[in-house]
């Protein structure tokens, strides 16, 4: 029997524990990591939600010694992370559980990689450039979308240049994720459509993904089915537990999906976006969307018709053109229907930064697996639709 090597696929999770109360494992998993002391990562918003002091609690009922760190920013920064290593340095820590969102999960992976490799964040930039194992890594996301608790990214913030860093490596691939539904009823409505827009980008993304295949194909359909049948609803009705479970698990199967298939050109021009004006990241992914389909379209139409076919778009009898136009105006309507309608221009990016903003994504890992090759012209005209 033959086989094509350039097919070979692998994939990495971490052990998940879904549903409700899955939080309530954290004592449990940290002591079977031996801890001795945890560094417990949060931010000042997941704080006041009170979800840090439920972890704190948890740790000690079951007598287990830990710190906190929440000088973390909504987008996480080089020196929040050196800050966040030197204090687990300082305390002798040994495991990390992190409880947040994208912005803390993100830093809680940049302290653990300079805490065991010693050092600057910056210079782990790039695919695989992590040597030393990093300490266990508990997550629990309080946000339904970034998936930065089963992916294999760390996105770090570097306000020097202005750019978001990505970092990718197997090496920050969480130990545990314990994704419980019930930590995202804190979100309000515009944090709910962002994060959950940006799960549905991962799952697009991956899909047409260079890197795609059968291991990741599975988890992006759902996570697009699953996101596009209850986003709208839960953003109308934030309080319905069943519905922050469906898109939870939406934004877990994206999560998995975009960790092994990696990502496009619209993750590479929003860390772009996001690095240069500070931008929430979802709402970023949103303004770009439907313009880098439009880009991609031709160059994976097969692909594209099955993501319309998932977006409930019955497409029998369709041309291709057709198709495009139909699934362009789903995702369009779905931002609608989820209040992010911003554009570009209304979030400060004018014409002149375009070309600087284009440098800076084609410099991106994620561009690299987009569908179709881009040049510099090619994303400064895909930014140009967007204004
Ligand atoms: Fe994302």
């Amino acid at each position: 029997m033959s086989s094509d090597i350039s097919n070979l696929r692998k994939f990495v999770s971490p052990e998940i524990i879904f549903g409700a109360g899955a939080r309530n494992s954290v004592a449990n998993y940290a002591k079977n990591f031996g801890a001795r002391k945890v560094l417990v990562v949060s931010d000042p918003g997941v704080a006041e939600a009170g979800w840090l002091q439920e972890v704190c609690d948890l740790l000690e009922a079951a007598d287990i010694d830990y710190v906190c760190f929440t000088d973390v920013s909504p987008n996480p920064r080089t020196s929040e992370v050196m800050q966040g290593a030197q204090f687990y340095q300082e305390h002798h820590c040994n495991v990390i559980v992190a409880i947040g969102g994208g912005s803390p999960m993100d830093c809680a992976k940049g302290i653990g990689i300079v805490s065991a490799n010693g050092r600057h964040i910056l210079d782990y930039e790039g695919i695989d450039t992590i040597h030393l194992p990093i300490p266990p890594l508990i997550f629990i996301p309080t946000t339904a979308g970034t998936s930065a608790d089963v992916s294999q990214f760390a996105i770090i913030s570097d306000p020097v240049d202005q750019v978001k860093i990505s970092i990718v490596s197997k090496a920050v691939v969480p130990d545990v994720a314990l994704i419980d539904p019930e930590t995202t009823v804190t979100m309000d409505p515009f944090l709910s459509a962002c994060t959950g827009v940006d799960a549905m980008v991962h799952a697009i993304e991956a899909f047409v993904s260079t890197g795609a295949g059968p291991l990741t194909d599975m988890h992006a359909l759902d996570a697009i089915r699953l996101i596009n049948e209850n986003l709208t609803a839960l953003v109308n009705d934030p309080s319905d537990i069943r519905l922050r479970e469906q898109v939870m698990l939406g934004s877990m199967k994206a999560g998995l999906a975009f960790s092994n298939a990696i990502l496009g050109a619209v993750h590479a021009m929003s860390h772009s976006l996001g690095g240069y004006l500070d931008l929430p990241h979802g709402l970023c992914n949103a303004m770009l969307l439907e313009h880098v389909i439009d880009f991609n379209y031709k160059e994976a139409e097969d692909r594209f018709k099955v993501i319309a076919e998932s977006l409930a778009i019955d497409t029998r009898g369709m041309s291709s053109v057709q198709v495009q136009k139909a699934l362009i105006g789903r995702v369009t309507t779905l931002k609608q229907e989820v209040g992010l309608t911003q554009r570009l221009a209304e979030s400060g990016v004018s014409l002149t930064d375009i070309p600087t903003l284009s440098e800076k994504a084609l410099h991106d890992p994620c561009i690299l697996t987009n569908p179709r090759k881009s040049n510099q012209r090619d994303v400064e005209a895909v930014y140009e639709e967007a204004l």
